[in-house]
């Protein structure tokens, strides 16, 4: 074992930090003390010149403020831009890590979550970003292995698990065997899409311009996949045509046809995910039926409507936010004594 007989400062063990690298969000979970970071996947520089002046929910208040620009660095799952996705990182780890920082001076090994469809230029992005935000060493998850270890599964190495991770921009299906990604896919439908279709339809049917917050807010009061949950929302936006503030009723009958679509992505993107499966595994899978995680798998009736198109039982999972970083915070543990520098990786580059 390689680090037994030759104690470094570098090896303290609670520093180990996993990220899961979220489209929205950015979470961190540092090792005995569980998940300590949830912020906005944002940073906010200077407009003139460029300068950091905040990351994560901090930056996201300054947002619209004058002479703010406001990065959302981390697009479709993947590192859009890493330098900027290294400074978020940065950031959040000296946040977590401020006191461990001054007293160790130590880089900690680092796990991080990506889609199980990454390019090996995306992938290039991420080890970057993490390397340049301290990573000692570096351990690549795919989100749905990560997504699965996270809420225990599979809980015998033989077992067969299909995992759909359905976040803001990904949805993320894997079938997998023990710590082995058999197959996967990723497609670009998330929580987002949803929330921008209804923005889209509050304008083509109201003439109403909603922020992105709006709708988002709109999906998380009233939303659902499938009747059954009935409600009315009064929106604030801006008329289409005036520009000036307006108001509108979107009732739960709006909101379901308009996110109708992007949820046929969705669910079509677990029945591929599935089908990447031999017909061997067939039995297993429909035993094991489906299991969601990521933010999205929490909108009401999502688990019914993926249940009946595809014929197999469905369960969201208990956490479903935190699932990803989690998981890859044990796949960290089984990779502790990798040396430095070392990048390995539980990611099945899949096409
Ligand atoms: N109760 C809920 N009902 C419906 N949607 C929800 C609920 N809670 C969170 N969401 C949605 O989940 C999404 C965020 O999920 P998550 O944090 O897993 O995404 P992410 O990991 O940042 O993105 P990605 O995995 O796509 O890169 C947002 O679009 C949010 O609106
Ligand atoms: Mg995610």
């Amino acid at each position: 074992m390689a680090h037994q007989g030759r104690a470094r400062l570098g090896d303290f063990p609670c520093r180990a930090t996993a990220v899961d690298l979220g489209s929205a969000t950015v979470r961190m979970h540092v090792n005995g003390r569980g998940v300590v970071a949830s912020e906005p996947s944002a940073i906010a520089r200077s407009a003139s010149n460029g300068r950091l002046l905040a990351a994560g929910t901090s930056a996201l208040d300054l947002a619209g403020e004058r002479g703010v620009k406001l990065i959302r660095p981390i697009r479709n799952g993947v590192p859009a831009e890493a330098a900027d996705t290294e400074t978020l990182l940065r950031s959040l780890m000296r946040s977590c890590h401020r006191w461990h920082y001054k007293a160790y001076m130590a880089k900690p090994r680092m796990a991080v979550t990506v889609p199980s469809g990454i390019t090996q230029v995306q992938l290039g992005a991420v080890r970057t970003a993490a390397y340049g935000a301290g990573a000692r060493g570096l351990t690549v998850v795919a989100t749905p292995l990560a997504a699965a270890a996270g809420v225990g599964l599979p809980r015998n190495p033989e077992d067969v698990v299909v995992v759909a991770d359905i976040g803001a921009q990904v949805t993320d299906v894997g079938v997998i065997i023990g710590t082995e990604l058999l197959g996967s896919r990723t497609a670009l439908v998330g929580g987002l899409t949803l929330d921008e279709a209804i923005m889209a339809q509050a304008r083509w049917e109201y003439g109403l311009v909603l922020a992105p917050s709006t709708a988002e807010s709109v999906k998380l009061r009233i939303g659902a996949a499938l009747p059954g949950r009935d409600g009315v929302a009064l929106v604030h936006g801006k008329d289409k045509y005036s520009e000036l503030p307006c108001t509108a009723v979107l009732t739960s009958a709006d909101v379901r046809e308009a996110i109708g679509p992007p949820l046929a992505a969705i669910v079509e993107a677990v029945r591929a995910g599935i089908a990447v499966a031999p017909p061997e595994l067939a039995a297993a899978i429909c035993a094991a039926g489906i299991t969601l995680t990521g933010g999205s798998a929490a909108l009401p009736g999502l688990d019914e409507l993926i249940a009946k198109e595809t014929g197999l039982p469905v369960r969201v999972a208990p956490n479903t936010l935190n699932a990803a970083v989690t998981g890859a915070a044990s796949f960290l543990q089984r990779c502790r004594d990798m040396d430095d520098e070392h990048t390995s990786l539980w990611a099945a580059a899949a096409g």
